[in-house]
């Protein structure tokens, strides 16, 4: 090889090097500045990850009168729940006993069901309240039944007056037999207040009671 060969290729090779430590120079201080503790290539600190979940040691949620609401429910059918209420004997103030949909042997009692008579926007979507057709007053009452309290559903409907019995709407305890089971599951196309059925509503209502420990076998 002769001199002249060398220098061009020595030319070549000074050029190439010289144009990398530009660019490297130049990538450098575009992202750094004229600076030698640049970090940016430093890991990022590793912050605490924003919990998007509510954590399970939140307060249970107030209602208003105070008691605190837990979700330990039973599900029941609204239909069901009255059922078990009257095959029990339909008592004011004792405890009942029934299966949920899910199998949970459960009890509840009478304060969970007089507010399926009372309550509007209930059985149906925007529907009145039974109370509002079957109030206390006889005289206005439609089919003379008053549903507004204890005394009232068991006094039965087409009452003379105030005072009076009438039919009973319990079917004497045996509910598929029952006025009242008849008219929460028939519906009656020409009854205002009547004109469907409502067998499927299900509710959150009584508590699931302890389940018995079995017997281990040997
Ligand atoms: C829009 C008014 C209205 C509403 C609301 C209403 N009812 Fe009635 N209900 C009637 C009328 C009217 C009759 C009478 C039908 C007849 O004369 O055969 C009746 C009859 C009944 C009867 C039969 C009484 C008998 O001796 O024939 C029962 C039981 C009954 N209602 C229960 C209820 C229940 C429970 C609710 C709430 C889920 C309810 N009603 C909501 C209007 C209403």
């Amino acid at each position: 090889m002769n001199d002249d060969v060398k220098k061009y290729i020595y030319g070549a090779v000074t050029v190439f090097l010289v144009g990398v430590l530009a660019w490297v120079a130049i990538v450098y201080i575009n992202s750094c500045g004229f600076t030698l503790t640049c970090i940016r290539g430093a890991q990022t600190v590793a912050r605490t990850p924003i919990p998007t979940l509510l954590p399970a040691t939140m307060p249970a949620m107030q209602a208003g009168d105070g008691k605190v609401i837990v979700s330990d429910k039973c599900r029941v059918a609204a239909v069901d729940l009255i059922g078990a209420w009257v095959e029990a004997g339909s008592s004011e103030t004792e405890a009942f006993q029934f299966t949920d949909i899910n199998g949970l042997n459960c009890e509840s009692n009478f304060t969970e069901v007089m507010p399926l008579f009372v309550e509007s926007n209930f059985w149906v979507s925007g529907s009145l309240s039974c109370v509002s057709c079957h109030s206390v007053d006889m005289t206005i009452s439609l089919a003379q039944l008053d549903l507004s309290s204890y005394a009232g559903i068991t006094a039965g409907s087409r009452r003379a007056d105030a005072e009076s019995k009438g039919t009973d709407i319990l079917g004497g305890g045996k509910w598929e037999g029952s006025l009242l089971y008849d008219f929460l599951t028939t519906a009656k196309a020409d009854i205002p207040g009547h004109t469907e059925a409502v067998s499927d509503l299900v509710i959150f209502a009584g508590k699931p009671l302890p389940t018995p420990t079995s017997t281990p076998k040997p």
